[in-house]
Formats: structure tokens, C-alpha cells, sequence
């Protein structure tokens, strides 16, 4: 049976990566998708693929109108909300502190706090009537720190906060708050990581046999998580931090 049947979802930093593979995934459940990036070409082109059930919004998540015309738009096309992917980020740099630019740094707490506190916000109205699911994408970043990532690792820790005050805010209304902590996975993100650390070509990957998994994840394997966190499957699952990270954040192999 589809799990998404009759349900809308909002997915932002959905043109590519793990946004991507969740909208087709989603779409492949049933659902009404508005999908949501800066990235318009890549953006239309997936719509294209799925078909009439999705439409597009071009969106900058740190702009707070921007947000509000998202979910306006997801209302006036599909009537409901019914699940929120707040899923866009950026990396920033690879910098000691003392290095670190400080217009990078805002940057980054821009897109990946004030980007999810702006969608908390308009999507958490939208669903007061009927509750909801809302999904908000964190890190491994978000629950231990590594080297030269101040900004990153500060803003997904950040993210947990605002998904944990919102799981006890939107409590009363049956909205449904998580985070998922992917890491580390085979998108663009991974692939401007690899290159701030230097790594030479795709047959030399550190950061993949560091993995207990010895691997990177594939998108598929978070949207995964976050189709059981959208859906009835996790009907009693709220507040909760749920790793899909080939054994990352459970020690070293
Ligand atoms: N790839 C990984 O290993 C990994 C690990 C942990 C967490 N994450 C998180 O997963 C999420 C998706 O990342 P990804 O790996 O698919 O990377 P990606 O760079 O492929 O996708 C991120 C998307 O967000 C969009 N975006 C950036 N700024 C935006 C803005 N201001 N407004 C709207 N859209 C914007 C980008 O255009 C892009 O399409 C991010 O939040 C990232 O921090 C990724």
C-alpha cells in the first residue's frame, strides 16, 4: 500500500542529493510534492520526471517571505500540508576557527538554522488543523564535532534544538517533529568535502573507509528514514534523532 497516498509534503533542497531521491521516493508512495531549491533547471527537470503530482516553488530558505510564498503555494496548489522535508544546507568552509571567514560562517547558520526556523514557522501554521510530519535534516555534524567545521557543526547541532522545541510545541496539534542524521553520503555536498580535504579523484576516499560500512551511503538509504518519519510507520515517533550513517556515530572500526 502506498504510505503517502492523499498526503502533500514540502521538501526544500529537493533539485539534487538527498532531496531528490526523497521526492521520487515520496512520489512513488503517493504523495502531492511541492518541491522546493534555489536550483530552478534541476529543480523543473525532476518535476518533469515525476510527473503532474509535483509542482515547483523557487525558494531561498533564509528569506522569510520566500517561505511563507513556499507554503502559500503548496496550499493554493493541493488544498494541505501534511509533511515538511526541511532539508536544504550548505557545508560552509574547511577552516580553523581562527581562519574561518565570518561571512561564511553566517552563511551557513543563514541556510541551515534560520532556513529551518523559517520553515518550522510557516509549515507548523499550515498544519495546525490537521497535524503532521515534519522532517528536518541534520548531520552526524549535528551530534559530535569534527576538525575545521565550526559553522556546519554548530548549525546541525542547532537543527536538533529547533526540531526538539518544535516536537514539544507542535505536540498538542499531532504535528510530528525529527531529525534524520545522514553522513556520509554520495552527493555534491560530499564531493566539495572531498574536495576541501583535498582528495584526488573518486577512486581515493577517505572519508568513505573511515565509515565502519567502509562506504558512503546512497541518497536512497536516508530517504528511506525519512519516508518511515513522514509517514504512519512512526505514528508514535516524535522528538526523536534518527542516524542513517554506516556506523559513524557509533565509535571507530
Ligand atoms: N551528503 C552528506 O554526506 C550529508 C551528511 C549529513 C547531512 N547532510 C545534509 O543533507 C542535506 C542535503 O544535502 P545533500 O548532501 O543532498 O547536498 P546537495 O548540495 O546535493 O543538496 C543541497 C540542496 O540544498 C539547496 N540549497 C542550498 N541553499 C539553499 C537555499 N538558501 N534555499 C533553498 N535551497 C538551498 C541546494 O541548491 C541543493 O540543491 C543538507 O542539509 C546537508 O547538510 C548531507
Amino acid at each position: 500500500m502506498s504510505k503517502l497516498a492523499g498526503k502533500t509534503a514540502i521538501i526544500t533542497g529537493a533539485a539534487r542529493g538527498i532531496g531528490a531521491a526523497a521526492a521520487r521516493l515520496f512520489a512513488a508512495e503517493g504523495a502531492n510534492l511541492m518541491l522546493a531549491d534555489l536550483l530552478a533547471e534541476p529543480l523543473k527537470a525532476l518535476a518533469a520526471e515525476i510527473g503532474p503530482q509535483a509542482a515547483t516553488c523557487i525558494t531561498d530558505v533564509t528569506d522569510e517571505a520566500s517561505v511563507r510564498n513556499l507554503v502559500e503555494q503548496a496550499m493554493a496548489r493541493f488544498g494541505q500540508v501534511d509533511v515538511a522535508l526541511l532539508n536544504a544546507g550548505i557545508e560552509g568552509a574547511l577552516a580553523h576557527p581562527t581562519e574561518y571567514d565570518t561571512a561564511t560562517f553566517d552563511k551557513v547558520i543563514a541556510v541551515n538554522v534560520r532556513g529551518v526556523f523559517l520553515g518550522l514557522k510557516y509549515v507548523m501554521k499550515a498544519m495546525e488543523a490537521n497535524g503532521g510530519s515534519i522532517v528536518i535534516t541534520s548531520s552526524t555534524a549535528g551530534i559530535r564535532g569534527v576538525p575545521g567545521m565550526s559553522a556546519y557543526i554548530a548549525s546541525k547541532h542547532a537543527a536538533i534544538g529547533l526540531m526538539r522545541s518544535a516536537a514539544m510545541d507542535g505536540a498538542p496539534n499531532k504535528i510530528r517533529v525529527n531529525t534524520v542524521n545522514p553522513s556520509p553520503i554520495d552527493t555534491a555536498m560530499m564531493a566539495s568535502l572531498e574536495n576541501m580535504h583535498g582528495v584526488a579523484g573518486r577512486n581515493d576516499r577517505p572519508l568513505a573507509k573511515a565509515t565502519p560500512l567502509g562506504r558512503y551511503g546512497e541518497p536512497e538509504e536516508v530517504a528511506r528514514m525519512m519516508l518511515f518519519l513522514a509517514s504512519e510507520d512512526s505514528s508514535f515517533c516524535t522528538g526523536g534523532v534518527y542516524m542513517v550513517d554506516g556506523g559513524v556515530s557509533g565509535g571507530r572500526r
